[in-house]
Protein backbone atom coordinates (compact mmCIF):
# COMPACT_ATOMS: atom_id res chain seq x y z
CA UNK A 1 0.00 0.00 0.00
CA UNK A 2 1.24 3.22 -0.83
CA UNK A 3 -1.38 5.65 0.64
CA UNK A 4 -0.88 7.30 4.19
CA UNK A 5 -3.55 5.75 6.15
CA UNK A 6 -5.82 8.30 8.04
CA UNK A 7 -6.53 7.38 11.51
CA UNK A 8 -9.67 8.24 12.84
CA UNK A 9 -9.21 5.91 15.74
CA UNK A 10 -6.45 7.60 17.28
CA UNK A 11 -7.61 11.13 16.08
CA UNK A 12 -10.64 10.54 18.13
CA UNK A 13 -8.77 9.41 20.89
CA UNK A 14 -6.46 12.46 21.16
CA UNK A 15 -9.69 15.02 20.17
CA UNK A 16 -11.35 12.94 23.60
CA UNK A 17 -8.81 13.29 25.75
CA UNK A 18 -8.64 16.65 24.98
CA UNK A 19 -12.61 17.73 26.01
CA UNK A 20 -12.04 15.82 29.28
CA UNK A 21 -9.43 17.54 30.22
CA UNK A 22 -11.26 21.03 29.34
CA UNK A 23 -14.12 19.70 30.99
CA UNK A 24 -12.09 18.78 34.10
CA UNK A 25 -10.54 22.31 34.24
CA UNK A 26 -14.22 23.98 34.08
CA UNK A 27 -14.78 21.98 37.26
CA UNK A 28 -16.73 19.36 35.39
CA UNK A 29 -20.09 20.66 35.17
CA UNK A 30 -22.95 18.10 33.83
CA UNK A 31 -22.50 18.52 30.41
CA UNK A 32 -25.77 16.51 28.93
CA UNK A 33 -26.15 15.38 25.35
CA UNK A 34 -29.66 13.73 24.81
CA UNK A 35 -30.31 10.94 22.02
CA UNK A 36 -33.67 10.38 20.01
CA UNK A 37 -33.42 7.10 18.73
CA UNK A 38 -37.08 5.94 16.78
CA UNK A 39 -37.18 2.02 16.44
CA UNK A 40 -35.10 -1.03 16.39
CA UNK A 41 -32.51 -0.83 13.85
CA UNK A 42 -29.14 -2.24 14.60
CA UNK A 43 -26.92 -0.49 13.06
CA UNK A 44 -28.00 2.99 14.35
CA UNK A 45 -28.74 1.12 17.79
CA UNK A 46 -24.79 0.70 17.98
CA UNK A 47 -24.07 4.18 16.70
CA UNK A 48 -25.71 5.56 19.67
CA UNK A 49 -24.82 3.39 22.27
CA UNK A 50 -21.02 4.05 20.96
CA UNK A 51 -22.22 7.95 20.98
CA UNK A 52 -22.88 7.14 24.86
CA UNK A 53 -19.92 5.30 25.56
CA UNK A 54 -17.42 8.40 24.05
CA UNK A 55 -19.48 11.14 25.81
CA UNK A 56 -18.56 9.40 29.00
CA UNK A 57 -15.11 9.21 28.13
CA UNK A 58 -15.15 12.54 27.62
CA UNK A 59 -16.51 13.73 31.00
CA UNK A 60 -19.66 14.21 29.75
CA UNK A 61 -23.25 12.90 31.03
CA UNK A 62 -25.73 11.95 28.67
CA UNK A 63 -29.41 10.69 28.18
CA UNK A 64 -31.19 8.23 25.59
CA UNK A 65 -34.64 8.50 24.83
CA UNK A 66 -35.79 5.40 22.48
CA UNK A 67 -39.04 5.17 20.98
CA UNK A 68 -40.86 2.52 19.30
CA UNK A 69 -40.88 2.10 15.34
CA UNK A 70 -44.62 2.84 15.43
CA UNK A 71 -43.81 6.03 17.65
CA UNK A 72 -46.49 9.05 15.73
CA UNK A 73 -45.13 12.29 14.57
CA UNK A 74 -46.96 13.98 17.73
CA UNK A 75 -45.04 11.71 19.87
CA UNK A 76 -41.62 12.30 18.59
CA UNK A 77 -42.06 15.75 18.59
CA UNK A 78 -43.12 15.76 22.16
CA UNK A 79 -39.88 13.93 23.13
CA UNK A 80 -37.71 16.52 21.54
CA UNK A 81 -40.23 19.61 22.83
CA UNK A 82 -39.62 18.76 26.05
CA UNK A 83 -35.65 18.19 25.84
CA UNK A 84 -35.69 21.30 24.18
CA UNK A 85 -37.44 22.97 26.84
CA UNK A 86 -34.67 21.56 29.33
CA UNK A 87 -32.12 23.67 30.42
CA UNK A 88 -30.27 20.77 31.85
CA UNK A 89 -29.77 19.05 28.75
CA UNK A 90 -27.34 21.00 26.29
CA UNK A 91 -26.93 19.14 23.09
CA UNK A 92 -30.16 17.03 20.97
CA UNK A 93 -28.88 14.40 18.65
CA UNK A 94 -32.52 13.05 16.32
CA UNK A 95 -30.89 9.61 15.12
CA UNK A 96 -31.63 9.97 11.22
CA UNK A 97 -33.03 8.07 9.31
CA UNK A 98 -36.61 8.39 10.76
CA UNK A 99 -38.62 5.26 10.04
CA UNK A 100 -40.62 5.97 6.92
CA UNK A 101 -43.83 7.73 7.88
CA UNK A 102 -42.24 10.04 9.68
CA UNK A 103 -41.17 13.72 8.63
CA UNK A 104 -37.61 13.89 9.92
CA UNK A 105 -37.90 18.50 9.05
CA UNK A 106 -40.61 19.09 11.64
CA UNK A 107 -38.94 17.12 14.18
CA UNK A 108 -35.29 18.70 13.60
CA UNK A 109 -36.46 22.28 13.50
CA UNK A 110 -37.94 22.28 16.81
CA UNK A 111 -33.99 21.86 18.18
CA UNK A 112 -32.90 25.21 19.28
CA UNK A 113 -29.62 26.26 17.48
CA UNK A 114 -27.95 26.46 19.89
CA UNK A 115 -28.49 22.66 20.96
CA UNK A 116 -27.89 21.85 17.53
CA UNK A 117 -24.96 19.31 17.87
CA UNK A 118 -25.95 18.17 14.15
CA UNK A 119 -25.74 21.66 12.80
CA UNK A 120 -28.79 20.36 10.91
CA UNK A 121 -31.74 22.61 11.44
CA UNK A 122 -32.56 25.30 9.26
CA UNK A 123 -31.10 28.06 11.55
CA UNK A 124 -27.73 26.13 11.96
CA UNK A 125 -27.42 25.35 7.79
CA UNK A 126 -28.28 29.33 7.27
CA UNK A 127 -25.38 30.20 9.71
CA UNK A 128 -23.15 27.80 7.49
CA UNK A 129 -24.22 29.15 4.43
CA UNK A 130 -24.12 32.97 5.89
CA UNK A 131 -20.80 32.30 6.97
CA UNK A 132 -22.02 32.73 10.76
CA UNK A 133 -20.73 30.83 13.94
CA UNK A 134 -22.71 28.29 14.67
CA UNK A 135 -22.92 24.30 14.76
CA UNK A 136 -21.96 22.26 12.30
CA UNK A 137 -22.27 18.86 11.10
CA UNK A 138 -20.23 16.27 13.07
CA UNK A 139 -19.25 14.14 10.04
CA UNK A 140 -18.45 17.31 7.94
CA UNK A 141 -15.98 18.97 10.78
CA UNK A 142 -14.48 15.52 10.54
CA UNK A 143 -13.53 15.34 7.55
CA UNK A 144 -11.94 18.71 7.99
CA UNK A 145 -10.20 17.62 11.16
CA UNK A 146 -8.76 14.73 9.10
CA UNK A 147 -7.12 16.51 6.24
CA UNK A 148 -5.82 19.00 8.71
CA UNK A 149 -4.48 16.20 11.21
CA UNK A 150 -2.56 15.06 7.91
CA UNK A 151 -1.34 18.18 6.35
CA UNK A 152 -3.10 17.40 3.17
CA UNK A 153 -3.03 20.71 1.25
CA UNK A 154 -6.50 22.24 0.25
CA UNK A 155 -5.85 26.35 -0.67
CA UNK A 156 -6.98 25.86 -4.21
CA UNK A 157 -6.41 21.92 -4.32
CA UNK A 158 -9.37 20.81 -6.41
CA UNK A 159 -12.05 18.77 -4.44
CA UNK A 160 -14.86 16.45 -5.41
CA UNK A 161 -17.56 15.90 -3.52
CA UNK A 162 -19.70 12.55 -4.29
CA UNK A 163 -22.98 12.65 -3.18
CA UNK A 164 -25.09 15.75 -1.95
CA UNK A 165 -26.75 14.98 1.54
CA UNK A 166 -28.10 17.60 3.86
CA UNK A 167 -26.23 15.48 6.37
CA UNK A 168 -22.92 15.33 4.81
CA UNK A 169 -22.18 16.37 0.78
CA UNK A 170 -23.45 19.91 0.94
CA UNK A 171 -22.44 21.01 4.50
CA UNK A 172 -18.60 19.55 3.36
CA UNK A 173 -18.67 21.31 0.43
CA UNK A 174 -19.22 24.91 1.76
CA UNK A 175 -16.74 24.10 4.32
CA UNK A 176 -13.98 22.87 1.94
CA UNK A 177 -14.98 26.39 0.04
CA UNK A 178 -14.93 28.46 2.78
CA UNK A 179 -11.80 30.91 3.44
CA UNK A 180 -9.46 29.25 5.15
CA UNK A 181 -9.93 25.75 4.03
CA UNK A 182 -9.96 27.13 -0.13
CA UNK A 183 -10.43 24.43 -2.07
CA UNK A 184 -12.09 24.70 -5.41
CA UNK A 185 -15.16 22.21 -4.99
CA UNK A 186 -17.09 20.46 -6.91
CA UNK A 187 -20.61 18.63 -5.90
CA UNK A 188 -21.10 15.41 -7.89
CA UNK A 189 -23.92 13.19 -7.51
CA UNK A 190 -26.06 10.42 -9.17
CA UNK A 191 -26.71 12.05 -12.10
CA UNK A 192 -23.53 13.98 -12.68
CA UNK A 193 -21.97 13.18 -16.61
CA UNK A 194 -18.78 11.16 -16.51
CA UNK A 195 -18.49 10.80 -13.21
CA UNK A 196 -14.87 9.00 -13.69
CA UNK A 197 -13.43 11.99 -15.09
CA UNK A 198 -14.79 14.41 -12.98
CA UNK A 199 -13.58 12.06 -9.78
CA UNK A 200 -10.04 12.05 -11.64
CA UNK A 201 -9.46 15.79 -11.58
CA UNK A 202 -9.90 16.03 -8.20
CA UNK A 203 -6.96 16.44 -5.34
CA UNK A 204 -9.16 15.42 -2.84
CA UNK A 205 -11.63 12.73 -3.73
CA UNK A 206 -14.78 12.19 -0.79
CA UNK A 207 -16.80 9.36 -1.14
CA UNK A 208 -20.48 10.44 0.30
CA UNK A 209 -22.85 8.86 -2.16
CA UNK A 210 -23.61 5.78 -0.34
CA UNK A 211 -22.66 3.58 -3.10
CA UNK A 212 -20.65 0.58 -1.99
CA UNK A 213 -17.23 0.71 -3.67
CA UNK A 214 -18.47 2.83 -6.78
CA UNK A 215 -14.43 4.74 -6.39
CA UNK A 216 -12.73 2.62 -8.16
CA UNK A 217 -8.72 2.95 -8.52
CA UNK A 218 -8.90 4.03 -12.10
CA UNK A 219 -11.22 6.82 -10.82
CA UNK A 220 -8.71 8.54 -8.41
CA UNK A 221 -5.43 10.72 -9.55
CA UNK A 222 -2.15 8.93 -8.08
CA UNK A 223 -1.12 11.00 -4.95
CA UNK A 224 -5.17 12.38 -4.15
CA UNK A 225 -6.14 12.19 -0.85
CA UNK A 226 -9.70 9.67 -0.46
CA UNK A 227 -11.90 9.99 2.04
CA UNK A 228 -14.42 7.65 2.66
CA UNK A 229 -17.79 9.00 4.30
CA UNK A 230 -20.02 6.36 2.86
CA UNK A 231 -22.36 3.52 4.50
CA UNK A 232 -24.11 0.75 2.14
CA UNK A 233 -25.78 -2.36 4.21
CA UNK A 234 -24.53 -5.16 2.19
CA UNK A 235 -24.55 -9.33 2.34
CA UNK A 236 -21.01 -8.98 3.65
CA UNK A 237 -21.61 -6.28 6.16
CA UNK A 238 -20.82 -2.34 5.78
CA UNK A 239 -19.03 -1.20 3.45
CA UNK A 240 -17.84 2.16 2.06
CA UNK A 241 -18.52 3.53 -1.60
CA UNK A 242 -14.24 3.33 -1.43
CA UNK A 243 -12.57 0.23 -3.38
CA UNK A 244 -10.17 0.07 -0.47
CA UNK A 245 -7.82 -2.34 -1.71
CA UNK A 246 -6.66 -1.08 -4.80
CA UNK A 247 -7.45 2.90 -4.44
CA UNK A 248 -4.92 2.53 -1.45
CA UNK A 249 -2.41 1.60 -3.94
CA UNK A 250 -2.78 4.95 -5.75
CA UNK A 251 -3.72 7.19 -3.50
CA UNK A 252 -1.34 9.66 -1.58
CA UNK A 253 -3.62 9.37 1.32
CA UNK A 254 -6.72 7.31 2.33
CA UNK A 255 -9.31 6.66 5.16
CA UNK A 256 -9.92 2.95 6.33
CA UNK A 257 -13.40 2.04 7.29
CA UNK A 258 -14.45 1.04 9.43
CA UNK A 259 -12.04 3.30 11.37
CA UNK A 260 -11.60 6.66 9.58
CA UNK A 261 -14.42 8.53 9.33
CA UNK A 262 -16.99 7.55 11.55
CA UNK A 263 -14.86 7.78 15.00
CA UNK A 264 -14.63 11.27 13.44
CA UNK A 265 -17.99 12.10 13.94
CA UNK A 266 -18.54 11.17 17.02
CA UNK A 267 -14.81 13.39 18.21
CA UNK A 268 -17.19 16.17 16.35
CA UNK A 269 -20.25 15.75 17.94
CA UNK A 270 -18.57 15.35 21.24
CA UNK A 271 -16.81 18.70 20.44
CA UNK A 272 -20.03 20.64 19.36
CA UNK A 273 -21.97 19.23 22.43
CA UNK A 274 -19.18 21.54 24.59
CA UNK A 275 -18.97 24.54 22.32
CA UNK A 276 -23.26 24.05 22.64
CA UNK A 277 -23.02 24.07 26.48
CA UNK A 278 -20.65 27.22 26.71
CA UNK A 279 -23.18 28.95 24.01
CA UNK A 280 -25.71 28.07 26.90
CA UNK A 281 -23.50 29.91 29.16
CA UNK A 282 -21.75 26.84 30.80
N1 LIG B 1 -27.24 8.84 10.96
C1 LIG B 1 -26.05 8.55 10.40
N2 LIG B 1 -25.15 9.51 10.70
C2 LIG B 1 -25.77 10.41 11.47
C3 LIG B 1 -25.37 11.63 12.10
O1 LIG B 1 -24.23 12.09 12.00
N3 LIG B 1 -26.34 12.28 12.79
C4 LIG B 1 -27.60 11.82 12.88
N4 LIG B 1 -28.47 12.53 13.58
N5 LIG B 1 -28.00 10.70 12.32
C5 LIG B 1 -27.09 10.00 11.62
Amino acid sequence: MTATLMDGNSLRDEIIAGLATQIEQMGSPAICLATVLVGDDGPSQRYVKSKHKKAGEAGMVSRHHGLDADATQEEVEAVVRELADDPSVHGILVQLPLPDGLDPEPVLDLIPAEKDVDGLTERSMGRLVRNRPGLVSCTPLGVLRLLEKYSVPTSGARAVVVGRSTLVGLPLSLLLNRKGVDATVTMAHSRTADMAAVVREADIVVGAAGQARMITADMVKPGAAVIDVGVSRTEAGIVGDVDFDAVAEVAGWITPMPGGTGPMTIACLLENTLTAARLQGL
